[in-house]
């Protein structure tokens, strides 16, 4: 196996709070065990690009603290053909990269894995989405950060939802999983998460309205996870078809939830997780993803962190459904 001296760092995919104090960590990790560290800016479209810079320890100071990635982001179509990855793979040579510490979700790195075997190269992943959809690891970076301004906003919804007596409906991502808006709507005391881990499905909207709405309670929030079909707005107008006599109203969180300030949680995870993925290319690990569970650091192969499905705590269900009668 070829020795590591230099390795490159890119963040790709969504932006997560937290990135870049994975960015500081892994840089400062890195300088502190005798590597060169290089910056990828924008993602694999700024590898093919040979957008790289060397960094210094000083390149990471002051943003433990901020939002986004001061790497840029992208979510590169060219790293998905073979020949955008062989161009990849040259400049990773000419730039003499030996091996690759890349901070995404599920798409970046199943970008990893796929590129990590056709060129036999060590890449060590980071779990850097909001989603926090990534097997194998208890949080992800960005999640904690983003479950705190959901809260935020919907202790603000909650303001209006009282004093007009309204139903709303707050729509919040997580692309196919349901943690954001389960977890968002226990912290914020909402009445119902629509998720897509419960197999009671739309069904729980009319359950939902049967039971609480009409005899105990005026007003309401309900969590929606993102969907195309079945979003926010969907429940919405079934509720001003099949129940007139409410007033209800939708509010769609976007972009926003993946902004600001990264907790001290993601703090302390993506420096964990930073260290972490130095610490796995001293040992000689590669294509894992480096995550945390029960406080202490593991090391997930990239085939299980992508495709097997993070389980739900279902009884946060039950959690939700008592405490919102
Ligand atoms: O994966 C993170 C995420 O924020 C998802 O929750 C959401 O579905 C998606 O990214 C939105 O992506 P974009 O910023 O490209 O609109």
């Amino acid at each position: 196996m070829r020795k590591i001296r230099c390795i490159g760092i890119l963040t790709s995919g969504g932006d997560a709070p937290g990135m870049n104090a994975a960015i500081r960590a892994v840089t400062r990790s890195g300088i502190c065990n005798g590597f060169k560290i290089k910056g990828i800016y924008r993602g694999y479209d700024g590898l093919i690009n040979d957008e790289i810079k060397t960094f210094t320890t000083e390149d990471v100071s002051n943003i433990i603290q901020t939002g986004g990635t001061i790497l840029r982001t992208a979510r590169s179509k060219a790293f998905t053909t073979a020949a955008g990855r062989k161009r990849a793979y040259e400049v990773l040579q000419k730039e003499s990269i030996d091996a690759l510490v890349v901070i995404g979700g599920n798409g970046s790195l199943t970008g990893a894995k796929i590129f990590a075997e056709e060129y036999d190269f060590p890449i060590i992943g980071l779990p850097g989405t909001i989603d926090n959809d990534l097997y194998g690891t208890d949080s992800t970076i960005g999640y904690d950060t983003t479950l705190n301004t959901i809260t935020q906003c919907v202790d603000k919804i909650r303001d209006t939802a009282t004093s007009h007596e309204r139903i709303f409906f707050v729509e919040v991502m997580g692309r196919d999983a349901g943690f954001l808006a389960q977890n968002s709507a226990i912290a914020s005391g909402a009445e119902v998460a629509i998720i897509p881990e419960d197999s009671r499905g739309s069904d729980q909207l009319i359950t939902f309205m049967e039971r609480g709405i009409r005899k105990s309670k005026k007003s309401c929030i309900v969590i929606v996870s993102e969907s195309p079909k079945c979003g926010a707005m969907y429940y919405a107008n079934r509720v001003n078809k099949e129940y007139p006599e409410f007033d209800v109203r939708v509010s769609i969180l976007g972009h926003l939830q993946r902004g600001g300030t990264p907790s001290a949680a993601d703090r302390i995870l993506a420096s964990q997780v930073g260290y972490g993925a130095i610490q796995a290319l001293i040992q000689g690990q590669r294509n894992v993803m480096v995550g945390v569970r029960n406080n202490e650091i593991v090391y997930v192969p990239f085939v299980d962190a992508i495709s097997k499905d993070k389980p739900m705590n279902l009884e946060l269900i039950k959690v939700l459904d008592e405490l919102s009668i």
